[in-house]
């Protein structure tokens, strides 16, 4: 079972492989093929709970897919997304939320959405024995300030502010940092400056790993972000499988002998 010090101790020698799961079938997949760190991502809420963002994810809802995820996986590093407001509102809630993604439901670590507002919060977090993995760069719940999801850290000014938060949150005692949507350069510059991994997503091919939402990468997004890439295409298979199911019931060959039984003991009944 790798810790959050196996994650830190492969920056920079072998790159570091992040999906999102949110469902027990799911994480055995990514688990069984080797994927480093499992994410129960916010994500859940656009790609499985049909919001329109990630804003109306609940603990609730995170304790609930992290759960199902952690019970499913034996070797990745399983990590909860803390959602929207459930920390930096209020400390000794922030805490008790993600406390209880790892005392409760068998997750690993927690990742926060970061900015300033984080540095204090992450120290807190680490010092209690909560491991945190800070994000920077495109924060989806930011949403409604950014008005969409545009890249981040394009002028001097925004990436010399990545920079430092990111070193404020290395301070602080994360164990690995998610940099979304920056330019690759700005990455590589943040993945050279601290020695926790980075780990990126639209951020170019040199931080320490890369992630990507798991609906995203098999091919089951309706619509992907244009820094994806789908490897498969699951959507396909699953409409394929799900016409083949139709077409048999409507033309009557399921259920055919062989998923039916008999029962001979009513046959004088029937
Ligand atoms: O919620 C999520 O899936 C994420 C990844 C895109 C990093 O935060």
């Amino acid at each position: 079972m790798p810790t959050v010090r196996d994650l830190r101790a492969k920056a920079g020698e072998e790159p570091i492989t992040m999906l999102t799961a949110y469902d027990a079938p799911t994480a055995a997949i990514v688990d069984e093929v080797g994927v480093d760190v499992v994410l129960v991502g916010d994500s859940v809420g656009n790609t499985t709970l049909g919001y329109e963002t990630t804003l109306p994810v609940t603990v609730e809802d995170t304790a609930r897919h992290v759960g199902a995820v952690a019970r499913a996986t034996e070797e990745a590093l399983v990590v909860a997304d803390m959602p929207f407001l459930s920390f930096g509102v209020d400390e000794r809630e922030s805490l008790e939320n993600a406390g209880r993604m790892l005392k409760e439901e068998g997750a690993d670590a927690v990742k926060l959405e970061s900015g300033p507002h984080t540095v204090e919060l992450t120290e807190k977090m680490v010092n209690l024995g909560i491991p945190v993995m800070a994000h920077l760069g495109l924060t989806p719940q930011h949403v409604n300030q950014y008005g969409g999801y545009p890249r981040q850290g394009t002028d001097p000014e925004a990436a010399e502010r990545i920079v430092d938060l990111a070193e404020a949150h290395e301070e602080a005692g994360a164990f690995s940092l998610v940099l979304e949507h920056v330019p690759s350069n700005l990455a590589r510059e943040v993945t050279e400056t601290i020695d926790v991994p980075t780990i990126g997503i639209g951020a170019g091919p040199d931080c320490d790993g890369q992630v990507l939402v798991f609906h995203d990468a098999v091919g089951l997004s309706e619509w992907s972000p244009s820094f994806s890439k789908q490897f498969g295409d699951v959507r396909g298979e699953m409409l394929s499988a799900v016409e083949s199911y139709v077409e048999a019931v409507e033309e009557g060959s399921f259920p055919a002998a062989e998923h039916s039984h008999e029962e001979a003991d009513l046959d004088e009944l029937y």
